[in-house]
């Protein structure tokens, strides 16, 4: 990519990298013989759905909104999973769903019903009480966790019209953190396979990282798929689809200075448009720079909210930092433009791809009228 020809600030998806993703993914899906669908949570780039749809033709929603962008624009009904459905909500998303998962008994038994005149697969969200995700506000199995029902209030069989069960407890795992969650949903939960038709894996599942032991997973849902032959496999990962697939170009418009720390004044936001590099918290990689190297010129980059925490530290760079600079911030495309906010007004990044034949394209400018449009 040819960072100079970009205009500062955008996100911007690489095409090539895009499709490297999807081919092992399909192929996953393909030697594994399960269903691998794009989790829009983390990525919802509709604009690009056409390229997810050579080679993966289904979409899992989180709420009404993601719901309808998969009936209307990804082109095929929603696998969805809320975690509280709303009675003025659900009917436009059973319009817009071929499979519906509950979060508790509750909401099953009260609007089950509701979806009985249209061909749509209902299942229940377990959760197994066990998962490797250390961050807890990333992991859904913390004691006291919202997200399930744990083994312990389900009887011995499930409520008629349960054709499914959905567990996600991974985030950004290994095949083998899989293999110890499957044995413990097939110890507290496998009683019931006999009587459903799916099971859904949930998400986390980081097939495209470096590394990522690719045979191991299609062994093991083939060999899960051998004990179970009657169950559908669903794998609803989102990160993998969108892993290292892109940047968020910025730009350098101030260089301050307190008690010796610089700090290079950007045309972005930790806070508005890299959330999670806060709230994990983590250091996202810059192109060109390095961790903080004595003798090198060291900056913090500071985001262009008014949050005082809205900032992280420190990289070198080889040389001094000059307003107009590029920062370039690398995979910064699942989990950002999906989350971001328009707080203190900050211009949104645009959204921009490039694309397998070498250039540069502009999907979409923000503006005031965005700004001013979410409130009244
Ligand atoms: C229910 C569910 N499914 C899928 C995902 C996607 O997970 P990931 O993007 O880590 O693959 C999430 C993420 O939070 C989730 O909560």
């Amino acid at each position: 990519m040819n960072y100079n020809t970009i205009p500062s600030p955008c996100y911007v998806l690489d095409e090539v990298a895009f499709r490297k993703n999807l081919e092992l993914i399909k192929s996953v899906k393909e030697h594994a013989g399960v269903e691998i669908i794009l989790a829009f949570k983390a990525f919802a780039m509709w604009s690009v759905f056409p390229i997810v749809r050579e080679y993966i033709p289904f979409s899992t929603a989180s709420s009404l909104a993601e719901a309808r962008l998969a009936f209307e624009e990804m082109g095929s009904k929603a696998h969805t999973y809320g975690t509280a459905y709303t009675d003025r909500e659900f009917p436009e998303i059973v319009r817009c769903s071929s499979h519906i998962t509950f979060n508790s008994l509750t909401q099953f038994e009260k609007l089950y019903p509701q979806t009985q005149f249209y061909n749509i697969s209902c299942g229940l969200r377990i959760n197994p009480e066990y998962s490797d995700v250390e961050t807890d506000l990333y992991n859904p199995c913390a004691p006291g966790s919202r997200l399930g029902i744990v083994a312990g209030l389900l009887g011995d069989i499930l409520p008629e019209g349960v054709e499914g069960l959905h567990f996600h407890t991974l985030c950004e795992s290994n095949s083998y953190d899989l293999e110890k969650t499957l044995q413990v949903v097939d110890e507290k939960f496998g009683k019931y396979f006999d009587q459903i038709k799916w099971l859904n894996m949930g998400g986390g599942h980081l097939m495209t990282r470096e590394g990522y032991d690719v045979e191991h997973l299609i062994k093991l849902l083939k060999d899960f798929k051998a004990k179970y032959p009657h169950l559908q496999l669903i794998l609803e990962p989102g990160s993998a689809f969108a892993w290292k697939t892109g940047v968020l170009v910025s730009s350098v418009v101030d260089i301050v200075e307190n008690k010796g720390i610089k700090t290079a004044m950007l045309d972005i936001s930790f806070s508005c448009h890299m959330p999670d590099c806060l709230e994990m918290p983590y250091k996202p990689a810059i192109v060109g720079a390095t961790d903080e190297v004595a003798d090198k010129p060291t900056y913090r980059m500071g985001g262009n909210s008014c949050l005082a925490g809205d900032y992280l530290g420190s990289w070198s760079f080889d040389n001094e930092l000059k307003v107009g600079d590029r920062i370039v911030f690398d995979d910064m495309i699942h989990y950002t433009m999906v989350k971001t906010t328009m707080f203190n007004g900050v211009t949104h990044p645009s959204i921009g791809i490039w694309t397998k034949d070498n250039e540069f394209k502009l999907l979409k400018e923000f503006g005031y009228e965005d700004f001013k449009g979410r409130m009244s």
